[in-house]
């Protein structure tokens, strides 16, 4: 079926080159058969005013927005979904008459993927590593899905108490990174979202919080690359998961937003996969 939208969509960011996103999402369009390009809009700064300005006077059907403008975007459109509002960031814009829809489908693509492996996020308790923009959405995702409690530590415990202030949910718990050793042996979850990725070989937390977590528990890096914290969590007889599922289905959530359409999963896992192993 060729679904009767035409145009430009596009990722902003600083940088953008590395990223998979135009690898997955243009073989979403070519498997439907849509007639769009899905192009990396490398945006510094400056170029900001400008980029908003090409989408307000229609040059595109909508975007994908991510580092270090998510915040940037929120700010910027014109009207934003109640998600997006909660985590105070927009990764995904409708442009439609002049107007910039702004949302968030990072909290989908983490739900999502904690869906796909079978775990049971109402009523858990889970640990969340880092405060900063990619961590917001998570523990959204986890308020929103009845996780009992989201242990939140942060190096810098100012900022998980801002996102405490922020959600005013008390299931949140902000602390520093030490005493999460303190919280493992309740929490069946463990995310990393701090920025530790796969360049650092240094773990976030003490190792030993990754051996005292629940039996069976789940040890989730943001990064879709290897990483120590998932290299180690494996050593430790844990179930892992990398950020390449959340990166699909936030993908596949936006281009479902934008053509109304399905998204075509088997296609867009495919050359997601292909893409990360090239
Ligand atoms: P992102 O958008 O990826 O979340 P960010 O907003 O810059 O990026 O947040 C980075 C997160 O990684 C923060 O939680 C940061 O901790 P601070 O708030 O204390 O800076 C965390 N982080 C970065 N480097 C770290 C390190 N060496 N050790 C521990 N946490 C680190």
């Amino acid at each position: 079926m060729t679904v009767s939208i035409a145009g430009r969509i596009g990722l902003i960011g600083d940088p953008v080159e590395h990223s998979l996103s135009p690898y997955f999402q243009q073989a979403a369009f070519d498997a439907l058969g849509i007639d769009v390009t899905y192009e990396l809009l490398h945006t510094p700064e400056e170029l900001v005013p400008q980029r908003l300005s090409e989408l307000r006077r229609g040059d595109f059907i909508g975007v994908n927005v991510t580092v270090p403008h998510k915040e940037t975007f929120f700010r910027a459109v014109d009207q934003r979904t109640p998600v997006a509002e909660r985590v105070g960031a927009v990764n995904t814009i409708t442009c439609k008459n002049g107007q910039l829809t702004g949302d968030n489908t990072d909290v989908h693509g983490f739900v999502q993927s904690l869906r796909d492996a079978g775990f049971e996020l109402d009523g858990s308790r889970a640990i969340v590593l880092g405060a900063g923009g990619a961590s917001r959405g998570v523990v959204v995702g986890l308020l929103d899905c009845g996780a009992e409690q989201v242990v939140l530590a942060n190096r810098t415990i100012e900022r998980a108490q801002a996102v405490f202030d922020d959600l005013q949910d008390q299931r949140i718990l902000p602390i520093t990174l030490v005493e999460v050793l303190e919280h493992a042996s309740t929490a069946s979850l463990i995310v990393n979202a701090t920025s530790l990725g796969w360049k650092n070989e240094t773990l976030p937390v003490d190792r030993r919080v990754l051996a005292r977590l629940q039996p069976g528990a789940v040890a989730y890096d943001l990064t879709y690359r290897p990483t120590a914290f998932l290299a180690t969590a494996r050593e430790d007889g844990l179930q892992t998961i990398d950020g390449l599922a959340m990166l699909v289905h936030q993908g596949a959530r936006s281009f479902e937003i934008w053509t109304g359409q399905p998204a075509p999963l088997d296609a867009m896992w495919s050359a997601a996969r292909a893409a990360r192993n090239r």
